[in-house]
């Protein structure tokens, strides 16, 4: 009972279903074996794993809502987040570094002009990704407690301060930057956002950290970026000095519902690989299909899937059409990933002791599910951003 895209979706276009079985066909010979062999090599850079990774991005796949004339596929956010959903089915991992591309160009999509969106697009275009560097030592769930600075100096300002957690830290070609311009501020208004079009190790001051060993989507690399007296133009600023914070959670808010679809797709590949072995498995002379409370099992299961996936359409569309929709995407975030955390865990109670092997995909797929209810904001602050909506 995999995605189906027809189904599950509604109103995607014929171009977007034929990318979907493309990408489908591409994982399924590039990603499928490379994830799970990458994902058991102690080492956290796995060079197959990466060849794979530049290899779709060369295939357009870190492009899919660039628009059109900006040589992108110009699909709608639907679409593209209906094709995150079916390359996450093979890996998250895989998945995240797809996703956090949109993540990084989100604020140059939002608050950047003309200029800075025909680079990063061009970036993109030629098989770039992006990395959004917010997060701090000291700032995780708070993310206003930042301590990076940028002080302008003539017509450049240059940044000092450390990132962590950063997803694909190591692998991007353009980064956006969050830094304090003006303490007094607070950072609601003291917040800058800056767009970096180099990969780091062409610009002098910043350079990669430590490489996170991570518990799941090991095939997600995620860093310490560290500024040393970055110099950066004045042009790289984003909108204006003390726009940062908001651009930050206007981000946010978007990415919210691609980390939500990209642990539906762990779901449905739990899912898929449960009831597939439900079948094959005999005790007590019948399949486990046969058994009812297998069967209540893998219905709980679906129903939790499917409001999750069906959240993130909706918030989805809410984006789509200029409506207010923070609350809905923390919803389909907080619903998506706690049903991840659900399912991959049935999934492994389903496949029994074979299920706690590591020779059987489902245990990888509970250690992939875990970060979902942590990153892009903690599922408890999802909650205070949808209890706050509520209250307001
Ligand atoms: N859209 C627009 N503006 C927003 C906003 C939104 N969604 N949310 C807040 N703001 C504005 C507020 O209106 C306010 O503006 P004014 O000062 O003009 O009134 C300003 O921003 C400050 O807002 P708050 O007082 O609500 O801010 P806060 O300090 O209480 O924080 C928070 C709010 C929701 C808890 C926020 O800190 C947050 O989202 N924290 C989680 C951080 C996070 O998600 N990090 C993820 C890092 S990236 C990652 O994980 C990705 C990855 O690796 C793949």
């Amino acid at each position: 009972m995999a995605m189906d895209p027809k189904k599950d979706y509604q109103g995607l276009s014929d171009e977007c279903l034929a990318m979907i079985e493309e990408v489908r066909s591409f994982c399924e010979k590039e990603v499928k074996q490379t994830a799970i062999d990458a994902d058991a090599n102690p080492e956290v850079q796995d060079p197959k794993m990466m060849e794979v990774i530049a290899k779709a991005c060369k295939l357009g796949y870190n492009a899919f809502d660039v628009p059109a004339e900006n040589g992108g596929a110009g699909f709608t956010k639907l679409e593209s987040v209906a094709l995150l959903e079916a390359m996450s089915w093979y890996d998250a991992g895989f998945g995240i570094t797809i996703s956090a591309n949109g993540l990084a160009g989100g604020p140059v999509v939002i608050g950047g002009n003309q200029q800075q969106k025909d680079r990063m697009y061009e970036i993109i275009m030629n098989g770039g990704i992006g990395s959004f560097c917010l997060t701090e030592p000291a700032a995780g769930c708070d993310a206003s407690a930042g301590q990076s600075v940028a002080v302008k100096e003539g017509d450049e300002y240059v940044i000092n301060g450390g990132k962590c957690f950063i997803t694909n830290g190591p692998l991007a070609s353009y980064y956006v930057v969050f830094a304090m311009t003006d303490k007094s501020k607070g950072a609601g208004h003291g917040y800058s956002a800056f767009f970096i079009d180099k990969k780091a190790e062409d610009v002098p001051g910043m350079t990669i950290g430590r490489i996170e060993n991570k518990m799941g989507i090991r095939n997600s690399q995620v860093s310490e970026v560290l500024f040393d007296n970055v110099r950066v133009p004045a042009s790289a600023l984003i909108g204006k000095e003390g726009e940062g914070f908001k651009l930050a959670m206007k981000t946010l808010d978007v990415a919210r519902i691609t980390c939500g679809i990209t642990a539906i797709g762990i779901c449905q590949r739990a899912l898929d690989e449960a009831a597939a072995y439900t079948k094959e498995r005999v005790q007590f002379g019948a399949p486990l299909a046969n058994n009812e409370v297998i069967q209540f099992k893998l219905a709980d299961m679906a129903m939790k899937l499917q409001a999750g996936r069906q959240l993130c359409i909706h918030a989805t569309d809410l984006y789509m059409q200029h409506v207010p929709f923070s609350a809905e995407a923390a919803m389909a975030k907080c619903v998506a990933s706690d049903a991840s955390a659900y399912i991959s865990s049935e999934a492994v109670q389903i496949l029994g002791g074979y299920g706690f092997m590591r020779n059987y995909p489902v245990e990888k797929l509970m250690r992939d599910s875990k970060i979902f209810q942590i990153f892009e904001g903690t599922n408890e602050i999802q909650r205070m951003v949808i209890g706050r909506s509520i209250v307001k």
